[in-house]
């Protein structure tokens, strides 16, 4: 009996979240970037940024705020949508997409700012120019259609937010796009279903590199109730599976 139950836990476990997973050897990501444009979705920022706050009070990293002018980037109350509501945010960056720091990771959030393909031309440039010489790169909800529109995911399995499955996937055509993952790793590209799940997708790769002991740590510090890589709800409700 005891046998049965130890093993249904372990089973129930290794479904929510792959436990006691070892860390990554080899040298540990120690400067990571998020790359903010106009539009982006608060959670998606600050959501991860706050993994890697409770990461930083144990592990060496530093993390840079980078914008296509080095100094601030805006997400506007209520748009796209037709409202007067007042719930504008502006985040101070300090780095440019011209002058950015040395990163060995790379997080790109979505937004609605992933809609004007205009805007998004400076942050696909930059996505685009870094990759290359990036440990690990992990975007967040529609950040999925910069990496797809960099080129990135073509020939990698990638997911994105659920609701918006048809606007970010017609990027990547050549993507094996995931409809039920709630984050998926292709080699060093970790990209992460809608808004919340970049918290699950960080939560994961702090697993990924030093191991389950420390994301473990990171998760309760945040109260986090964590969903694991295959336990995401949202493809199912907008009717993707
Ligand atoms: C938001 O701010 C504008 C400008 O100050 C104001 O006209 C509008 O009524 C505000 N919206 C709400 C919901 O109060």
């Amino acid at each position: 009996m005891v046998k049965i139950a130890s093993f249904i836990t372990a089973l129930c476990a290794g479904l929510a979240a792959a436990t006691n997973v070892e860390p990554q050897p080899g040298p540990k990501p120690k400067n990571i970037g998020i790359a903010l444009f106009k539009g982006w979705q608060p959670l998606d920022v600050f959501g991860p940024l706050d993994a890697f706050w409770g990461l930083g009070t144990g592990q060496p990293i530093n993390v840079f705020l980078i914008s296509e002018d080095g100094i601030s980037a805006e997400v506007k109350g209520g748009m796209p949508f037709a409202t007067n509501s007042n719930t504008s945010a502006t985040v101070l960056t300090g780095y440019s997409y011209a002058n950015p720091p040395e990163l060995d990771v790379l997080l790109v959030p979505g937004g609605i700012g992933t809609r004007n393909e205009v805007a998004m031309a400076p942050v696909i440039q930059y996505v685009k120019d870094v990759y290359p010489s990036l440990q690990y790169i992990i975007s967040v909800c529609t950040g999925a259609s910069i990496l797809a529109r960099a080129g990135i995911l073509d020939g990698k399995r990638a997911t994105t937010n659920k609701r918006a499955w048809a606007f970010v996937t017609q990027f990547g055509q050549r993507v094996r796009w995931n409809p039920k993952a709630r984050y998926v790793r292709d080699r060093n590209v970790w990209t992460t279903s809608g808004v919340s799940a970049g918290v699950d997708g960080v939560l994961g790769w702090i697993e990924y590199v030093w191991g389950s002991a420390v994301a473990t740590g990171v998760e309760n510090g945040m109260e986090w109730n964590r969903v694991g890589a295959n336990g995401d709800k949202f493809g199912k409700l907008y009717g993707l599976w």
